[in-house]
């Protein structure tokens, strides 16, 4: 039987409280690299993203900007979608919550759900973060704040609807067990088994506290959990209940992208209320990591956001969504700052490929009258430039269909590399001097022309324009809207005789002297709206204030692993577990412990100071001592206080 060629991808529906920041851009760019990869492929894809509407939070901002909940939304939803269509995002849809066609779905599934008995009417009582719609027990509380993201958590009771999660837990269990790329990456997968195994408790599923959301059918006290709600939009944009044809067409999907903050909701809930509801499960879950900044993750409430549409205006689309494409390894955390995008512009793309098209573009021009040679009999160094092209087709590909989006780019960045490797080899200026070396310069020629077309290929989804672009000096796409993935696979299909010509740089190069920096933009704004000082509130230079105090974000941290650094006798490299996270320090206190001294011990980190390289090892914040003549010692705790504990 043959294959359906679908492919349904989504990411997730990002909430319209605000302006969409780089951390959105990654999801739906890295998305959207797969969905163009896919279509390329010869898939039927259908890209899904929208906007997460309802809740608490929404209803609240509005209401402090002194809006309806409704027209605060369409404003925001307006520039996400003004910044998808400026980023050259390809989604074939574009859901919001607070469409009728979701609405209705949320509605039936709801009652569908009650009336099979899933859902019970109960009392609720617990700890409620709003930022996060979530809802904590006491138990899991930090320093009586939010265990995600730090804030007041409020005490709500309600009367409210539940949804028996334990009743489905040995079913997902052993889906997860038979499927194990059903959620990636490992290390997550492990976190969702340790999370079930350790018990579900009953889901509460309607809120009767505000009104911002979609009615329980049947009790319209009830407003549906906004998690509920959001989870469904998967289902309703595809035409679930309302045409069938349609649904059955695009489910199950192949891959629900997003950060690891939202895995547990993919990879517990959804799975769940799609067996409650009789649905194939998605293929895959994939959580990448998170775009930190200096201070840590990047929030609005922060005020440390990037706007992205602020970079493409700056940088070029292609640029802004090569950089982020290539910023995260696979499944963990990276850090953004624009010396390093401009960094990985001038070297990848200015320098690397950028000169291996104008440097062959010259050359052809000038060898051959601006027309690409036939190639003539191969030498060695002409098949290993042709082999590394075929493994690089073949490591790209596999990297993109894993989603190892950074992996991806590094490979197809090889075959670049390899080919201007290939022109210092064959030194075609020294057989241009030699007309007996004719035949041999025009292979030459060729292969380079070759290996561009494939490397343009490969780069395409991650950089929409670069097809068109590359084709206007390199013309051997043709009709760039038919040019498959497949091609790239395949060498010797560039056609002899296509003309070459020299246009502008396909990505100049930037002095990051000469460029206002993002930060500086936004510092700049903040400075414009910042009110005068009064008298008393003048800078004094003796003293901070709490609020500089509270910027430092200082947390107990224990020591899991410890190391001397080799050839160099201060340095210590300390793993660190903080909370749930693991860090790397190095510490200049080699000569005060040995490593085994501190395993197993608590200390104080700083933990917002910016990541820094000590002798090729990145430390990620600095641990605190206390230092008087030649002692040394560091700062350690007595009691069991758990680790990611705040130090006051
Ligand atoms: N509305 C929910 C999702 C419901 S899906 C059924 C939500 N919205 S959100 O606006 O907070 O978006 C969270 C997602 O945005 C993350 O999972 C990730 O895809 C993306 N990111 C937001 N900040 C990010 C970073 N700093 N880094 C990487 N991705 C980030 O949760």
């Amino acid at each position: 039987m043959q294959e359906k060629k679908v492919f349904y991808i989504t990411t997730p529906i990002y909430y319209p409280s605000d302006n969409l920041h780089i951390g959105h851009a990654y999801t739906t760019v890295a998305a959207d690299c797969i969905a163009r990869f896919k279509r390329m492929q010869g898939y039927e894809v259908y890209y899904l993203t929208g906007t997460d509407e309802h809740g608490q939070k929404i209803e609240k901002t509005a209401r402090e900007k002194g809006m309806d909940a409704s027209d605060y939304v369409d404003g925001i939803v307006k520039g996400i979608r003004e910044l998808w269509e400026t980023m050259l995002i390809s989604n074939n849809d574009f859901i919001r919550t607070t469409e009728p066609r979701h609405k209705e779905v949320v509605q039936k599934v709801f009652q569908r759900l009650f009336e099979q008995g899933d859902i019970f009417l109960s009392q609720y009582e617990g700890w409620y973060c709003t930022p996060c719609e979530t809802f904590f027990t006491q138990r899991q509380l930090i320093d009586g704040k939010c265990p995600d993201c730090a804030r007041e958590v409020e005490l709500l009771k309600e009367e409210s609807y539940f949804f028996n999660m334990a009743k489905y837990a040995p079913r997902l269990l052993e889906h997860i067990a038979q499927n194990p790329d059903f959620i990636q990456p490992e290390s997550r997968r492990n976190e969702i088994i340790n999370f079930i195994k350790s018990g579900l408790d009953d889901l509460c599923v309607s809120r009767t506290t505000f009104n911002w959301g979609i009615k329980v059918p049947f009790n319209e006290k009830h407003v549906v959990y906004v998690w509920v709600d959001a989870l469904l939009n998967y289902l309703s944009a595809i035409g679930y209940l309302a045409d069938e044809e349609k649904f059955n067409h695009y489910w199950p999907a192949n891959v629900h992208l997003m950060a690891k903050d939202i895995v547990r909701f993919h990879a517990i809930i959804w799975p769940i209320l799609l067996m409650a509801l009789d649905l194939p499960l998605p293929q895959k879950v994939c959580a990448h990591g998170w775009i930190m900044l200096e201070g840590g993750k990047m929030s609005k409430s922060k005020g440390n956001v990037v706007d992205p549409g602020i970079l493409v205006g700056r940088y070029g689309v292609d640029a802004v969504r090569y950089y982020l494409v290539k910023e995260l390894t696979f499944g963990q955390d990276g850090y953004y700052s624009e010396e390093m995008l401009v960094s990985r512009i001038n070297s990848d793309l200015a320098n690397d490929l950028g000169n291996l098209l104008s440097r062959t573009v010259a050359m052809i021009t000038r060898y051959f009258e601006g027309a690409i040679p036939a190639p003539g009999v191969l030498e060695s160094v002409d098949n290993d430039l042709m082999k590394t092209a075929q493994l690089v087709y073949r490591d790209a590909s596999e990297k993109l269909e894993k989603l190892d989006f950074a992996g991806y780019i590094i490979s197809s960045l090889k075959l670049v590399s390899r080919a201007n490797k290939y022109i210092d080899e064959t030194e075609p200026w020294l057989l241009a001097k030699d007309e007996n070396k004719k035949e041999r310069l025009a292979t030459v020629m060729y292969n380079l022309a070759e290996s561009i077309r494939i490397a343009i290929i490969l780069l395409s989804p991650a950089m929409p324009t670069i097809l068109e672009r590359a084709n206007r000096q390199i013309g051997v796409f043709g009709d760039i809207s038919r040019v498959t993935w497949d091609e790239a696979g395949q060498w010797g299909l560039c056609p002899a005789g296509s003309k070459v010509k020299k246009e502008a740089a396909l990505f100049p190069r930037i002095d990051l002297k000469t460029l206002e920096t993002t930060e500086n933009v936004q510092q700049d704004k903040k400075e414009a709206v910042k009110p005068e000082l009064k008298a008393s509130e003048g800078p004094d230079e003796k003293y901070i204030s709490i609020d500089d105090f509270a910027r430092m974000d200082l947390r107990i941290a224990e020591v899991i692993a410890c190391e001397k650094m080799e050839k160099a006798d201060k340095l210590l490299i300390l793993r660190l577990k903080v909370g749930a996270e693991e860090r790397t320090v190095v510490s200049g206190i080699a000569k005060h412990y040995s490593p085994q001294e501190l395993i197993g011990k608590k200390l104080v980190l700083l933990a917002n100071l910016k990541p820094t390289k000590l002798r090729g090892v990145m430390s990620q914040g600095m641990i605190l001592a206390a230092s008087g003549g030649e002692e040394l010692e560091v700062l350690m705790l007595d009691k069991d206080i758990p680790s990611g504990s705040q130090v006051r």
